[in-house]
C-alpha cells in the first residue's frame, strides 16, 4: 500500500522550479483532519530568494487555515535520503512541534523519524 503522503510529495516534486541546481524536491504536510498540502522547491535567479519545498507546503497549509499537523514527507531523487534544511527545520518546528518526518526517494526507500531528532533543543515561542 503506497503512503498517500509520499505519493503527494512525489507528485508535487514534478512541479519543482529548479533551473539552477536541477535538484528537485517535493514535500507534503498532513493535518489532523487528514488533509494534505503540498509544495516543491521554487528557485530564483538571485539564488538567495529560493524557497524550499517544505516551507512552501507548510505556508500553503497555514494560509489555507490548517493549524495542527501529524506528518511531513520530503521526497528527492537521492540514494541517501534528503532531510529538510536547517531553515525548514525551524519553520516545521514552529508550526508542527515534534512532528513525524517521512523521508523518501524515487526508488521507494523511506525512513521515518521525529523532528526532535533532526532539530534538538529548538528555540521557539515558548522562550518568549
Ligand atoms: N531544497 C529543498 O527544497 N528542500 C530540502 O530539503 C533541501 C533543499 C532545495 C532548495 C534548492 O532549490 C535545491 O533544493 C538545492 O539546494
Amino acid at each position: 500500500m503506497p503512503d498517500p503522503l509520499i505519493t503527494a510529495a512525489t507528485n508535487a516534486r514534478q512541479n519543482a522550479h529548479a533551473p539552477f541546481s536541477k535538484f528537485q524536491v517535493g514535500a507534503a504536510v498532513q493535518d489532523v483532519d487528514g488533509r494534505i498540502y503540498t509544495g516543491c522547491n521554487v528557485e530564483n535567479a538571485t539564488y538567495g530568494l529560493t524557497v524550499c519545498a517544505e516551507r512552501i507546503a507548510m505556508f500553503k497549509a497555514i494560509s489555507e487555515g490548517a493549524r495542527r499537523f501529524t506528518r511531513v514527507a520530503v521526497v528527492a531523487d537521492t540514494e541517501t535520503l534528503t532531510p529538510p534544511c536547517g531553515a525548514c527545520r525551524q519553520i516545521l518546528w514552529e508550526f508542527c512541534g515534534n512532528v513525524e518526518i517521512v523521508l523518501a526517494n524515487l526508488a521507494g526507500k523511506t525512513e521515518t523519524l521525529q523532528l526532535s531528532t533532526l532539530f534538538p533543543r529548538a528555540f521557539d515561542a515558548s522562550f518568549l
